[in-house]
This record gives C-alpha cells, sequence and structure tokens, in this order.
C-alpha cells in the first residue's frame, strides 16, 4: 500500500473503521457495513488482526473491500501506526468501536477495555478526522434492581463504560458527531468468549437464552444494533443527544435513511 505522492482529500476513496471487528457484535457490524454501501472500504482493527476463520468461509465476508490490522487500543501506537497508510489513501468517514471485555478476575482489566480502550479509540478517530464517532455500551436500566448482580459482580465493566460515556457527553466540540449505544444484553450467534481474544472459537446461539431474559432486562437483536450503528455512522446528520438507549436503537437514525 506505499504511496509516494499523497493523494487529495475529497479524491480518496471512503473507509469506516471498526476497532473490535474480530467479534460478535463487530463481525455483525461489518456485514451491516459492506451490504450498506458497495463502494465503502471497512478496516477492521483488533490484537489478532486476522479474520476469523468462520469469517473467512461466510460469502458476505469474501470481498477486496474488508482489510485487517493488527493493533491494541492499550497501546495505541500500534493502532496509529497500522492506520497510516490507511489515511494516505482512503478518507475515514466513521469509526465504530466494538471494544470491551467481560472478565470478572480482573476488575482493572474491565475499566480499562472497555474505559481507556475506548477513550483511545476516541482520540485516534478525532485524529484520523473520522466525521463520527460510535461506541458500544450499556443499558443500565436494571442497574438499581435488587435483584440484578451484574454490578456488583462486575463493577469494572459499568466503570468502564461510565468513563467512554463521560468522554463524549463532555466534548462539547464534537457535539452530536459521537454516540455510545446503550445496548442490553445483545441476542444473535456468538463464536467469541467475551474477555478471550477472538482467536478462541465457540459457536452458541444466545436467541433461545434472551428469550427467557428478555422478558425482565432489555435485549437487542446484534444485526439491528449493528443497523444503527452504521445508519449514524454512514449519515451526514447529527445525533441529539450522545446516549441512545436500548429503545431508541432499533428506529435510531431511521429517518437519515429512508431506503431502511
Ligand atoms: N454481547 C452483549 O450482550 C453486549 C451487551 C451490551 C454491550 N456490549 C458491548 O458491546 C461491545 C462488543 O461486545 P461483543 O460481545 O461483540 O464482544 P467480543 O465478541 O468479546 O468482541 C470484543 C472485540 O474487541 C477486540 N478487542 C478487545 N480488546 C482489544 C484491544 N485492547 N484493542 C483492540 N481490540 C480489542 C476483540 O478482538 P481481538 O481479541 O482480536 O483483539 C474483539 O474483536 C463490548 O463493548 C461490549 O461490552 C455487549
Amino acid at each position: 500500500m506505499s504511496n509516494p505522492s499523497p493523494i487529495p482529500s475529497s479524491k480518496r476513496t471512503r473507509a469506516l473503521v471498526v476497532f473490535g471487528g474480530t467479534g460478535f457484535v463487530g463481525t455483525a457490524v461489518l456485514a451491516q457495513a459492506l451490504s450498506r454501501d458497495k463502494a465503502l472500504h471497512v478496516f477492521v482493527v483488533s490484537r489478532t488482526g486476522a479474520a476469523p476463520s468462520w469469517l473467512r468461509t461466510n460469502p458476505v465476508y469474501q470481498t477486496e473491500r474488508l482489510h485487517f490490522l493488527k493493533g491494541d487500543l492499550l497501546a495505541p501506537q500500534t493502532v496509529r501506526d497500522g492506520l497510516r497508510e490507511v489515511l494516505a489513501q482512503y478518507h475515514i468517514q466513521a469509526c465504530i468501536s466494538c471494544v470491551g471485555a467481560i472478565t470478572p478476575w480482573s476488575n482493572e482489566n474491565m475499566v480499562r477495555t472497555c474505559g481507556d480502550a475506548n477513550v483511545n479509540a476516541y482520540g485516534i478517530s478525532k485524529d484520523v478526522k473520522a466525521d463520527k464517532f460510535v461506541v458500544i455500551t450499556r443499558d443500565r436500566s436494571n442497574m438499581n434492581d435488587w435483584w440484578y448482580p451484574f454490578p456488583r459482580l462486575i463493577p469494572g465493566y459499568y466503570q468502564g463504560k461510565r468513563k467512554i460515556e463521560s468522554c463524549i457527553e463532555n466534548d462539547a466540540e464534537n457535539r452530536g458527531s459521537a454516540i455510545c449505544l446503550r445496548a442490553g444484553f445483545v441476542s444473535g450467534t456468538r463464536r467469541t468468549i467475551p474477555g478471550l481474544p477472538t482467536s478462541f472459537k465457540v459457536s452458541v446461539p444466545m436467541e433461545p437464552v434472551y428469550k427467557i431474559v428478555g422478558r425482565v432486562c432489555p435485549v437487542i437483536d446484534v444485526n439491528v444494533l449493528a443497523a444503527a450503528a452504521v445508519r449514524f455512522a454512514l449519515s451526514p446528520q447529527k445525533a441529539d443527544s450522545a446516549l441512545v438507549s436500548n429503545d431508541e436503537i432499533p428506529d435510531y437514525f431511521k429517518q437519515a435513511v429512508p431506503a431502511d
């Protein structure tokens, strides 16, 4: 991808960067983005930097418009280095971060991966002059229910989510261009174990579990969540608010894309 004379910004090919695009939500985002905009190139950044094997055999992802880069958002220079050559040829229209982890054995790791890694992703998105930024955070509606165990079991997860949400909410300069999609439990077929590298392979349909969970907790289909992230990312319109609740996600930014 070496490029001796820089291409003027207006002539660069449009691209989307998906941090964590090898994971459960991230791979759904890739599928939505590749099918929605047939001219768009999509760059995945993750620690493995490689397409999961199931994805390599799935026709949805068989396109030269999909690229994989290795980079660790907790060592942000590795991501900046990986994106340097991309920037010479592409205009990065938006960045979507699907990076997070559930590691009950390390509270600190959850704060870092859900919080610091996403704060770094947001900083990189602004540095590369992406028009939009989306991060997947967490629904809060059960937080104060006495029977809901997660705030006590994995407090670092919520602390990390709050860290990136505050960072975006307090960034007055960029208001309307960055959002947090506060997802409930995400339903679909999981091929990753949260907190473990995506090189560990599983295939677990979550729909039966979430038919029961959905009676007491907000649930969202992975493709519905991914579609909302992509609609906002590729729309020229700004958002009214930085935080988008799970209930708002299915119709979010549909008015901006009438053909949806
Ligand atoms: N699944 C749910 O029910 C649910 C509900 C609400 C919110 N969320 C949030 O949605 C997001 C996506 O969840 P998911 O279930 O798709 O998670 P996942 O399958 O575990 O995917 C996490 C992704 O992050 C990447 N990653 C982790 N640490 C990284 C780092 N330091 N630098 C770069 N990439 C890194 C992983 O790839 P590598 O291993 O290749 O680095 C993977 O692609 C998370 O923030 C999660 O908290 C999920």
